[in-house]
């Protein structure tokens, strides 16, 4: 570890780099490593697309700001919702969200002064998938940005300090930097955020119902030390409603999916049979604290050829 700071140190000298922060683990080990080697030269950029879990944004904020990091928040979520308005096609979604991010960043970065580099937080896997699967990560950006030619970050020289790490071993590198084990036993969590958790189109009032959902799940998860035996959990909002009785009335409200997977990698995966008590009093509380939910399903299909995401 010490010899990657001492050569991110030289090879970056009194240059400036600027990060796009995820919360998720790979970008926050990248920018750890990156602020060992240059301190307040990384800059570091923490996007909100409205569709992070529930109090996602502050609370990631302020842990990386308490740890010393050099980091702006930039909330977006208006902009990303007005852009997915009506839009209900999976692929679409997704390219509207990488769309706005790219045009997001882009101009957060270009109000830092002198900007020489890019880091992000590829690791070995990402270069195998994206090398098979769309000849680079760059191709991706590029797919997003037809219009206009390419952002100007995308001229910056780039930096992958993760580059030929996987995850354990990034999981390890973020250890000896004496990395919290809350930011390193984060659960996968994809870039489309919620917004692929939301089956067909996205509102602002799903976002929210969505929100409150997860979170009760998610922190049952923790509260029952369940949540670091899996490698990923979530819900779904499914574009149905069902019927149910409240006291004397009939209601007609929404439905959600949990689930939960084991997996080393995400390429398979397989159900977690999480105890019955526990999915019996998540239910209830879901029914019971969430307006406008009023029925529970638990997924238990495997990967594959269920993905891990619902769309
Ligand atoms: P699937 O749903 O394909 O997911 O079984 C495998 C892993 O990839 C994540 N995933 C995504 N991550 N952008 C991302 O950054 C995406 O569009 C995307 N789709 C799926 C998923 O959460 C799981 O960890």
């Amino acid at each position: 570890m010490d010899s990657t700071v001492a050569h991110l140190k030289e090879k970056l000298g009194s240059d400036k780099v600027v990060l796009g922060l995820s919360g998720g683990v790979d970008s926050s080990v990248a920018a750890f490593l990156l602020h060992k080697a240059i301190g307040s030269q990384l800059h570091c950029i923490f996007v909100n697309n409205g569709l992070l879990r529930k109090n996602e944004f502050e609370q990631v904020l302020e842990q990386y700001q308490g740890l010393g990091l050099n980091v702006k928040g930039v909330d977006a979520s208006a902009r990303f919702l007005k852009a997915l308005e009506g839009e209900s096609d999976p692929e679409k979604k997704r390219k509207i969200i990488g769309r706005v991010f790219i045009e997001v960043f882009d101009d957060e970065a270009n109000l830092i002064e002198d900007v020489n580099w890019l880091a992000q937080g590829t690791i070995y896997p990402d270069v195998i998938e994206s090398v098979s699967a769309t000849g680079g990560p760059s191709a991706t950006i590029k797919s997003h940005h037809n219009v206009g030619g390419l952002p100007d970050f995308m001229k910056l020289k780039v930096v992958e300090p993760l580059k030929l790490l996987f995850k354990d071993e990034v999981r390890r590198v973020g250890k000896s930097m004496g990395m919290s084990p809350e930011i390193l036993g984060r659960h996968p969590f994809p870039g489309p955020g919620l917004g692929i958790r939301i089956l067909g189109d996205i509102t602002a009032e799903k976002v929210r119902i969505l929100q409150e959902v997860d979170a009760i799940f998610i922190n049952g998860l923790k509260e029952w030390g369940l949540y670091d035996k899996i490698w990923q959990a979530g819900a779904m909002l499914l574009p149905v409603n069902s019927v149910g009785v409240m006291g004397d009335e009939r209601t007609y409200e929404k439905c959600v999916a949990l689930r939960a997977v084991e997996s080393t990698d995400g390429m398979t995966a397989d159900w977690v049979d999480l105890p019955h008590d526990f999915l019996q009093k998540t239910s209830n509380d879901i029914i019971n604290k969430v307006k406008g939910v009023n029925r529970v399903v638990y997924d238990i299909s495997s990967k594959p050829p269920a993905t891990i995401e619902w769309e």
